[in-house]
């Protein structure tokens, strides 16, 4: 079938749309014999029978598998070069007490970004010395109750949170581990928004700033100091970028041992996963070999011993994990230019479940999950139901031609930043979360209902049980 000239370049129209591409899907998602999809053994009717659409369901293996590969693999690289590793997973991602029981049982570390992230840590029962706070901005509050509670690591992103971490840790009467993060400077090949690493942008401190603050970390008897923090951007596919940081964090981190102990060094994360067929993120086993390379060349250079590497993978982890699934409510042909059709597959859900298309122009791809067929792929754009033409879930892919009315349709690898980031826009209630395992669905984060949309506002009279439809008639 020849392509829809209204296809991106990369987008090749599929032998099989019916055909769930591996990268891009959890490892438990199949197309059973009846033409319906499966994930971890449970067929998404019978999901969307029980929690109804949108619904986020969460494969719990693939993402415990994918926890336990990545310590696994750069425990095992730095045991090769003659060190070690502390894998957090990047709580930012997408953080609920459950997912941070299952990413500690597989001995990694949580890291946090806010006060929020550390109460549903800590509501989660993990221990505090396995979690790291970072932020540009940390409030006195949020800091005070990181020292308090015994948190294993506190990233200082500016001067003025030395003496902040400081006297909290002598108001608790505690030796504060910290961390120091550097903006090195390198250019992460990247969506501009997804760049945290150029000279221009809020985090950290430059490299020539770097020593003068260490020294003054190290002159506070409350602070001890852990070593360099660096974190180059997000959905980032080459390592040509990590190894960059590195190479210019190891000369400081170098000099730095000439004033002391300088143990760790914290590379971050940030690492690409698969969002359609025209991603080919590195298998984990070979991230890990790349880092431990550059980090032994780094310390053979500088003559320097290895040091414990820390890592924060948020989405490589939990990413490839979960699919959405969406009912499709109406469907339109748009002729563009004159010339070519493209199919307008609107759905039940919509930028304030996936605000990232939207926001970065993130291209994602969709398959029919509740059967398969044989009609010819056509091109579709897949929308929401909010009130703005920027709200699009899936730019272009190709799904059989008889896509239909209450077909379900699902958006693979949402498992990152979209929960983490969905909002009320539009007053749309947030979709639960639901993980399956050995052919059990499991609520884990409920959906809001209505009533949870009302509660905060305090002009409302008389919700809790009450059809407000039917209030003025009373
Ligand atoms: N460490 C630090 C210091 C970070 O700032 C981040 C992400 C991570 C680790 C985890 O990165 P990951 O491995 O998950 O890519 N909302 C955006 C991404 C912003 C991430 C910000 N920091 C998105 O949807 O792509």
């Amino acid at each position: 079938m020849p392509s829809n000239p209204l296809a991106p370049s990369w987008l090749a129209v599929p032998n099989d749309a019916n055909e769930l591409p591996r990268a891009v899907w959890s490892r438990g998602s199949k197309r059973a014999a009846s033409g319906e999809v499966e994930i971890a053994g449970v067929p998404v009717s019978a999901i969307v029978a029980e929690f109804g659409t949108p619904v986020y369901v969460l494969d719990q293996a693939d993402a415990v598998d994918r926890a336990r590969e990545i310590r696994e693999a750069f425990d095992r690289e730095f045991a090769r070069v003659g060190s070690a590793a502390k894998v957090y997973y990047a709580g930012k991602a997408f953080l609920c007490t459950e997912v941070a029981r299952w990413v500690t049982a597989e001995g990694l570390n949580i890291d946090l970004s806010s006060g929020g992230e550390l109460a549903v840590a800590l509501a989660a029962g993990v221990d505090p010395a396995r979690l790291g706070l970072h932020g540009n901005n940390k409030s006195l509050a949020e800091i005070d109750r990181a020292v308090r509670v015994g948190i294993g690591a506190i990233v200082i992103d500016s001067a003025v949170e030395i003496e902040r971490v400081a006297e909290a840790a002598v108001r608790h009467d505690r030796v504060q581990a910290v961390r120091l993060r550097i903006n090195s400077g390198v250019h992460a090949s990247t969506h501009e928004y997804l760049a945290t690493a150029r000279e221009d942008q809020k985090f950290g401190i430059p490299l020539a700033d770097a020593a003068a603050l260490v020294a003054r970390i190290r002159s506070r008897s409350s602070l001890r100091f852990l070593g360099l923090h660096s974190h180059i951007g997000s959905q980032i596919f080459e390592s040509d970028g990590f190894a960059e940081a590195a190479k210019r964090l190891f000369a400081l981190h170098a000099e730095l041992l000439k004033g002391g102990p300088v143990p760790e060094l914290n590379l971050g994360g940030g690492f690409g996963i698969a969002y359609s067929s025209a991603d080919e993120p590195m298998p984990v086993a070979e991230l890990a070999a790349r880092f431990a390379d550059i980090v032994a060349e780094g310390a053979a250079e500088h003559g320097v011993p290895i040091p414990v590497i820390a890592v924060e993978p948020g989405r490589t982890i939990i990413g490839p994990s979960t699919a959405t699934i969406y009912t499709v409510g109406t469907i339109k042909d748009v002729l563009v230019d004159g010339e070519a059709v493209r199919k307008y597959v609107s759905v039940d859900g919509g930028m304030s479940d996936n605000i990232r298309p939207s926001l970065y122009g993130a291209d994602y791809s969709a398959r029919i999950v509740g059967r398969s067929s044989d009609a010819p792929p056509a091109l579709i754009r897949v929308a929401g139901k909010h009130c703005e033409s920027g709200d699009i879930l899936v730019h272009a892919e190709y799904l059989p031609g008889d896509v239909a009315v209450g077909d379900l349709l699902a958006i693979p690898a949402t498992g990152a930043y979209g929960w983490a980031m969905a909002s009320n826009y539009n007053y749309l209630a947030r979709p639960p979360v639901v993980a399956v395992l050995d052919g059990v669905a499991r609520l884990i984060i409920r959906g809001e209902t209505e009533e949870d949309l009302l509660s905060r506002d305090v002009g409302v009279r008389d919700f809790a049980g009450h059809d407000l439809s039917q209030r003025e008639s009373k």
